[in-house]
């Protein structure tokens, strides 16, 4: 059938301004106590809960729907070994060659360093790939748009849905994440866009303190 005639009905659940009010405000409490958090406990998350965290992120919008993602989900010791020995080395050439001084200026009051524990002590790993290209059952390259934008909205997601489910997580980018394909075994189309460890915190985890800019700095009106 026509593809561009398939349509149906939206679903559309109104809902009364005081609930509107009501939702939103609490929405935002929700998403002001996300923190990055960096010290795991390796106390175990439900295999269901993962999958519908990935299912919310899979809900994201994406250019002409092509959906160019893959969520790839480690939870076996040994291959977050692999990943954690193989970021480490990478981050170890950041901090101590790559990263020019501003970035390390930057970086200080966050207290990091190339040592990543999470990456053994976080129960789930959750690797995001980017699909660059789709390949159709004839092996020609099906085109995939805005990508990045894409696969930003849908993390992004997938972070408040794992904040929502009670859990924690830091955005990973151990740079360059050629590695992650290597390791995981993803095909040349899927590039390690970015690591999101998933779990609980250690006890006592703590976190920089920091100040999210007020919305008189981050909203323009009517300009
Ligand atoms: C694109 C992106 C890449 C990031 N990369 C790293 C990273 O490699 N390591 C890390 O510890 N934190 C990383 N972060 C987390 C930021 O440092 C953190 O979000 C920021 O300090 C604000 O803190 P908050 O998330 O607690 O609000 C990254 C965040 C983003 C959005």
């Amino acid at each position: 059938m026509d593809k561009k005639s398939l349509r149906q009905e939206y679903v559309f659940e109104e809902i009364s301004p005081d609930e509107q009010a009501r939702r939103s405000s609490t929405f935002c409490d929700l998403l002001k106590k996300r923190r990055s958090v960096r010290d795991f406990s390796s106390r175990p998350v439900a295999e269901k809960i993962i999958e519908d965290l990935i299912i919310s992120a899979g809900t994201a919008p994406s250019g002409a729907n092509m959906q160019p993602w893959r969520f790839v989900v480690v939870t076996k010791p040994m291959i977050k070994k692999a990943i954690r020995i193989a970021a480490e080395k990478e981050e170890k050439l950041n901090y101590e060659q790559r990263f020019p001084q501003r970035w390390l200026d930057d970086l200080a009051h966050l207290g990091t360093t190339f040592s990543k524990p999470y990456l053994e002590s976080a129960p789930v790993l959750i690797v995001i790939f980017k699909i660059d290209y789709g390949i159709d059952a004839g092996g020609q390259k099906i085109k995939h748009y805005y990508v990045n934008e894409s696969v930003g909205i849908a993390t992004g997601m997938l972070i408040a849905a794992i904040h929502n489910a009670g859990l924690v997580t830091v955005t990973h980018t151990p740079s360059p994440m050629k590695f992650l394909q290597e390791i995981l075994k993803r095909p040349q189309n899927e590039k390690a866009f970015m690591l999101l460890p998933v779990g609980y915190p250690a006890a006592k985890a703590t976190v920089p303190v920091l100040n999210k800019k007020k919305l008189d700095e981050i909203m323009v009106k009517n300009p």
